[in-house]
């Protein structure tokens, strides 16, 4: 029998939470083998309601799941931990400056970068969901040294998974035809959706919509501001589908992506495409053996570096502005 593989999630207690820990415990994380040990971490008023979570959790009897332990302490919820679901954040309130968002978030990333540092497995992959997610693991990632940087991503695959939907809708293909599309830059209304690679049913999808003003107007934008038309549609936010971007994100992190297909994950920069070394931002990856490489090569007319650029600029002043607070 294979070893669990022990899987933290942090906010747990919260909606996305809620969504997120039975697909983990049904094996769609890591793979219908593989057996999993949860480690939920919580503030002090969020523990009750996991420990009900993890009573349901147990009512489902799922067999890959060897166990739950549940913590308000992150140097316990990270200890031994492979894979780290960071989805735990201040959200922003009536009134509260960029300035202050980052300084709450810091306060939670920080402390949850150096318990990975000095408690995960040698193995840990990290993914932040929790917002403004690149920025947050920047500072989880600064906090600890001694693991490899390239094992901080952030999520960009929800904004994946609605470009290609929109994408499909569009052109009446179906999802599973629909590859290398990419989202460029921030987890926020700034990324960019490029289709200028993307391909529908194996012909190029920028050259079948042939519609710039299409794409400028009315995909961009949809695609980028999805995430206030679900609050505003469902009166809270987007939970079920950002638990199933995690899971994407993960499974396609450890499983590989397919051949003539990529990804988008917010990753490390190493300078390419002009994205500045360092920040994290999203890119066109293919992944293997539980790796990833961003894709090279790809041309970049104006129409698109004039948007990464854009998107890469609120990075650049997103990291500025956690400097100034000494959290980098
Ligand atoms: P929620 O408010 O329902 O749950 C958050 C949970 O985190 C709460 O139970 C809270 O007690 C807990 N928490 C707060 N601080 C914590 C800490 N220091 N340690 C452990 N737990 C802590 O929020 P929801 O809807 O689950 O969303 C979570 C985050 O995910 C938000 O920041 C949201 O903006 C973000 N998000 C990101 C998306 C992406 O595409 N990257 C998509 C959708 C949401």
């Amino acid at each position: 029998t294979r070893t669990p593989v022990n899987v933290t999630v942090t906010g747990a207690a919260g909606q996305i939470g809620y969504a997120l820990l039975f697909r983990i415990a049904s094996g769609h994380l890591l793979g219908a083998d593989v057996p999993v040990k949860l480690r939920l971490l919580e503030i002090p008023q969020g523990l009750k309601a996991a420990e009900g979570t993890a009573m349901e959790l147990e009512d489902c009897a799922f067999p890959l799941l060897q166990g739950i332990d549940i913590s308000d302490d992150p140097n316990v919820a990270f200890d031994g931990a492979n894979v780290a679901l960071l989805v735990g954040a201040r959200p922003r309130t009536k009134g509260m400056e960029r300035g202050d968002l980052l300084e709450a978030n810091g306060g939670i990333f920080k402390p949850q970068g150096k318990a990975i540092n000095d408690h995960a497995a040698d193995d840990i992959k990290v993914l932040v969901v929790g917002n403004p997610a690149n920025t947050n693991a920047l500072i989880a990632q600064a906090a600890a040294p001694d693991v490899p940087r390239e094992r901080f991503t952030a999520m960009t695959r929800l904004d994946h998974n609605r470009a290609i939907s929109q994408l499909a809708a569009k052109t009446g293909a179906p999802v599973s035809e629909i590859k290398k599309l990419t989202i460029w830059g921030n987890h926020s209304a700034t990324q960019y959706p490029d289709i200028f690679h993307a391909t529908v049913a194996g012909k190029n999808a920028a050259e079948i919509v042939n519609d710039e003003k299409w794409l400028a107007e009315n995909f961009i934008p949809t695609v980028a501001k999805r995430g206030a038309a679900i609050i505003e549609a469902r009166g809270a936010s987007s939970a079920a589908s950002a638990a199933n971007a995690a899971i994407d994100h993960v499974h396609t992190w450890v499983n590989g992506t397919a051949d003539g297909d990529w990804t988008s994950m917010g990753i490390p920069s190493d300078g390419s495409y002009g994205v500045p070394e360092g920040l994290i931002s999203s890119f066109p990856v293919t992944t293997k053996d539980g790796r990833y490489e961003i894709v090279q090569g790809l041309e970049v007319n104006d129409f698109s570096r004039e948007r990464i650029n854009a998107s890469v600029k609120e990075l650049e002043e997103e990291r500025e502005a956690v400097r100034a607070l000494g959290l980098l």
